[in-house]
């Protein structure tokens, strides 16, 4: 269906555009749960080119030489174009990226690139598409990229939490967060999505099952009600975790020691390699993550982020 632009907007003038990293499934709620983290994050800026159709006009930033050009590959123009075909107007879009997040850590690099083009066109356009509609728009560019899953993608598109109930058709549920501080380590190797999707099971064991759908149920009481123990326990997942846990080496070393230092959850960033640990005091337990991972040597680096309520937005 195509929509008419209300021509008194004030799409002529450039615009810029943020959108947040995200830690897809938590551990247990695997390809359901995303949350949305305060930083880092991509941004864009979009304004109205001659030519029509999208185009990359410059990347900068992290990896920006790696990136491609090529408007079909590029996850700003993909998510970009599937909205500017939803508009009526006889001018295309061109961007302006500059990458905060680095490609393959598990941070959810595509999904924001992505959502900074979603958003950013819509916004520019001034359309009025509802949450899921735009989830639904951006999803073509993480399906080019790194398969069919929204949970990155709708975290950093709408912010919080987001229960992806379903794909087909996109149909997701947000929830305010805590500002819970999480402490992120990301190994200096690149995990693509596709290998750590890969190896994921084609059937799996029915207590299993039950066990991370009530881990799942409580992450998200914990995050209601504010309690990090909860949300901690609910992080086990008895599903993927010893499956992806190979392609991270050191993984389980990391989380013997980060455990010992007193984390409530611990878990692997989407499909990784970057990992993650809840726990009271979160810069140590992002500088035990680090050093265990340098102790198996393995260089990294991390980070604390809090979460956030806020996804891709005008800055
Ligand atoms: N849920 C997806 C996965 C996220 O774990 O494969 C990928 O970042």
């Amino acid at each position: 269906m195509s929509i008419k632009v209300n021509t008194i907007a004030t799409y002529h003038l450039p615009m810029k555009v943020f959108a947040p990293a995200s830690i897809a499934n938590l551990g247990a709620g695997f390809d359901v749960l995303g949350l949305a983290l305060e930083n880092p994050g991509d941004v864009v800026k979009i304004r109205e080119s001659s030519e029509p159709g999208v185009r990359i006009a410059r990347i900068t930033g992290i990896q920006a030489k790696r990136l491609p050009r090529n408007s079909k590959k590029n996850c700003v123009t993909i998510a970009a174009e599937n909205v500017l075909k939803k508009a009526n107007v006889d001018f295309g879009l061109e961007f302006e990226l500059t990458k905060g997040i680095r490609h393959s850590s598990g941070l959810g690099s595509s999904a924001a690139s992505a959502a900074c083009g979603a958003f950013a066109a819509m916004h520019y356009l001034n359309l009025k598409l509802a949450d899921n509609e735009l989830v639904g728009a951006a999803l073509v560019s993480e399906m080019v990229v790194s398969g069919k899953h929204v949970d990155n993608l709708s975290a950093s598109l709408l912010g919080g939490l987001t229960i992806v109930r379903t794909i087909t058709p996109v149909d997701v549920l947000r929830l305010e967060v805590p500002p819970i501080e999480i402490a992120i380590c990301t190994p200096n190797f690149e995990l693509h999505t596709e290998i750590g999707r890969s190896v994921l099971p084609r059937e799996v064991n029915f207590n299993h099952a039950i066990r991370n759908t009530a881990n799942t149920c409580a992450i998200i009481w914990g995050m209601v009600k504010n309690d990090i123990k909860t949300i901690g326990k609910g992080t086990i997942d008895h599903i993927v975790e010893r499956l992806r846990a190979p392609l991270i080496p050191g993984y389980y070393e990391v989380r013997h020691c980060v455990m010992d230092a007193g984390a409530l959850g611990f878990g692997i960033c989407g499909a990784g390699p970057s990992i993650f640990a809840i726990g009271e005091d979160p810069s140590n337990l992002s500088n035990v993550m680090k050093d265990g991972f340098e102790d198996e040597g393995i260089e990294a680096v991390s980070l604390v982020a809090k979460c956030s309520n806020q996804g891709a937005r005008e800055i």
